[in-house]
């Protein structure tokens, strides 16, 4: 049987990328699958938060799933910390991976920068309570972005050496869900860097809540080159900023780059910037107003939430006793 896992950490300025690369596909796939969908807020103080924002940001990421279309009766939504399956398999997963798998963690060393030793343990071990959070549903499958990939691969080592070390088949070994056109959308500023929550410049993204204005402002400041549209997609393969503009376009539209390059051949991207901000504030629009409204229904998104964490549960008890008698643990 498959089931779905995915989280997002409620650190506020939820942007195009987090649609497009993960939320937009926990839409699709809850019509075929088991689907459990979390603000990961454990995951979010790896790095410090300031109390009232991250409440108000665990309701934001909630909001952004139903905003978005998940379905919270056929699917689960909840907030990690009113799941303690989460910590406990975590802490155990801490004591199955090894250092030496976690020193090649890239996001560990982007995040911890140049002073590593200032960084929290929680920032570090961070892999480990993402693996938890999948294994302790047994999901097999996770959609996520690109840049996750590494951390998907930890989540199967995890679960391999678990099942080695204690001669079972206790956990299933993930498979990443990295698909569509922007599976990496990039930083409208700086075609080098990915789009992120944490850039100091709110023009390097567009956040699901931003307004036509916004989003027109920001997509005519988007950094180009000078060259007209190509014909091919391999032409784009040096042309970063070119190639993430089609990207955003084409996953907006549903369609491949090569149909939106079909459509738009020898265009500069002074006609192009219109009509891509013409399909985002046409896509962004509702979700950004259906957003704004459940935010100013903190009841309705915290009933969701606490009705996520109790469905969650259920699925996630017996995992969590399982694992402790095979750990050797006295269950009582
Ligand atoms: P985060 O903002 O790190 O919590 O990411 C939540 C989800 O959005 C994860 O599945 C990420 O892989 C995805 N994501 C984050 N940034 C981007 C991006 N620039 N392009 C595509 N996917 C992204
Ligand atoms: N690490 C993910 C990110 O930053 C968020 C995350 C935490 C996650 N736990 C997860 C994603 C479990 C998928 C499955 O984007």
């Amino acid at each position: 049987m498959s089931r779905i896992f995915s989280g997002v950490q409620p650190t506020g300025n939820l942007h195009l990328g987090n649609y497009l690369g993960a939320i937009r596909n926990f839409v699709r796939l809850q019509e075929d699958y088991e689907c459990i969908y979390c603000a990961v807020d454990m995951h979010a103080i790896t790095v410090w938060q300031d109390p009232e924002e991250l409440r108000g940001n665990i309701r934001e990421v909630a909001a952004a799933y139903l905003a978005s279309g998940v379905d919270p009766k056929k699917s689960i939504i909840f907030a990690q910390s009113n799941v303690s399956a989460h910590a406990e398999l975590a802490w155990i997963f801490n004591c199955v991976a090894r250092l030496g798998w976690l020193n090649r963690m890239t996001q560990f060393k982007e995040k911890a920068g140049k002073n590593r030793e200032n960084a929290s343990l929680g920032l570090y071990a961070y892999p480990s309570l993402m693996a938890a959070d999948i294994l302790a549903y047994k999901a097999t499958h996770v959609p996520v972005g690109e840049d996750q990939k590494q951390h998907l691969e930890l989540t199967r080592d995890i679960a391999q050496k678990f099942n080695n070390d204690y001669g079972t088949e206790t956990f299933p070994l993930v498979e990443p869900l990295i698909f569509g056109e922007a599976t990496r959308v990039m930083s409208l500023r700086d075609g080098s860097k990915k789009m992120s929550k944490s850039d100091p410049s709110d023009y390097s993204r567009i956040t699901l809540t931003d307004g036509p204005d916004e989003i027109s402002k920001k997509l005519k400041k988007a950094r180009t080159d000078a060259e007209p549209i190509p014909e091919k997609v391999e032409d784009l393969a040096e042309r970063p900023e070119a190639s993430n503009l089609v990207g955003i376009y084409a996953a907006l539209a549903d369609m491949t780059k090569a149909d939106v390059l079909a459509e738009y051949a020898g265009s500069q991207f002074s006609s192009f910037k219109p009509a891509l901000t013409e399909l985002a504030v046409e896509k962004f629009g509702p979700i950004g107003a259906e957003m704004k409204r459940l935010m100013a229904d903190p009841g309705y998104v915290d009933s969701v939430l606490k009705d996520g964490a109790e469905r969650a549960r259920v699925i996630a008890d017996p995992v969590i006793r399982e694992v402790k008698e095979t750990v050797g643990f006295l269950v009582s």
